[in-house]
């Protein structure tokens, strides 16, 4: 689907306009090791629910495994897969439904249908081969950044051995060339001793939003 494919199908069916991703990466481009994240700290995990809570949030089926299957809360889940079984849940109580499908198309044309969800935000929450799906269409990334981390400190923590679980997206820097992203907001801490910087990335060239 191009760019302009996907901004049709979400404005045919009265979808906010923008699509924002969630990422926690070191700069050098490191998402994940094996089926886990490169840590766990609060502050990220909350803004990470910030900023998806309410809204339809976009995953693959191996970081959907690696939340032990279970749909995000308050969200409308969509897992991209074309192993698993197509299909719908709802959980009315926690206000969560879980959509399982090869293409996205048939999640928005479904969505299109319920009052509830229709006109919620569209979050693209990883990983590696989701964000690479969907990068084109992203106007706002929110980023956290583990800035004293890259291959080689993850490396000298884990051995060697963990090299082939690497998970990687791509550099910070090429991110934002590719993308023509601008830095907005940056907050930066120390939790736990961990560098970590949140920074917020908009597309800065308006053409692919017409
Ligand atoms: N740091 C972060 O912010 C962050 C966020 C999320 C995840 N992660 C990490 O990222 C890693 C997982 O990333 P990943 O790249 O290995 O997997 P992924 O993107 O989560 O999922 C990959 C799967 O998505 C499906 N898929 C991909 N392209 C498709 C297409 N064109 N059509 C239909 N289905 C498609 C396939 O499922 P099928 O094989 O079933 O067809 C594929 O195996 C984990 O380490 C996780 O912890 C990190």
């Amino acid at each position: 689907m191009s760019t302009k494919n996907f901004r049709k199908l979400l404005a045919d069916n009265s979808f906010p306009r923008v699509v924002t991703a969630e990422i926690a990466m070191t700069y050098d481009g490191i998402i994940g090791i094996g089926s886990k994240l490169l840590y766990n700290i609060p502050q990220d995990m909350e803004r990470f629910v910030q900023n998806t809570t309410g809204k339809i949030v976009v995953m693959g089926r191996k970081t959907f495994e690696s939340m032990g299957c279970k749909p995000l809360k308050n969200r409308f889940n969509i897992v991209i897969s074309k192993s698993m079984y197509p299909e719908h849940k709802r959980d009315t109580e926690t206000n969560t439904e879980l959509f399982v499908c090869a293409n996205i198309a048939n999640a928005i044309n479904f969505i299109e249908g319920m009052s509830s969800w229709k006109d919620r935000q569209i979050c693209i929450i990883g990983g590696s081969q989701i964000y690479k799906m969907f990068e084109n269409y992203i106007d706002e990334w929110h980023v956290t950044v583990f800035e004293n981390e890259n291959e080689q400190t993850i490396l000298d923590r884990f051995g060697e051995d963990i090299r082939p679980d690497i998970v990687r997206f791509k550099p910070l820097l090429q991110l934002m060339n590719d993308n023509n992203l601008t830095v907005h907001n940056v907050d930066r801490m120390n939790p736990n001793n961990v560098k970590i910087c949140f920074a917020d990335l908009y597309r800065t060239i308006e053409e692919d939003m017409q």
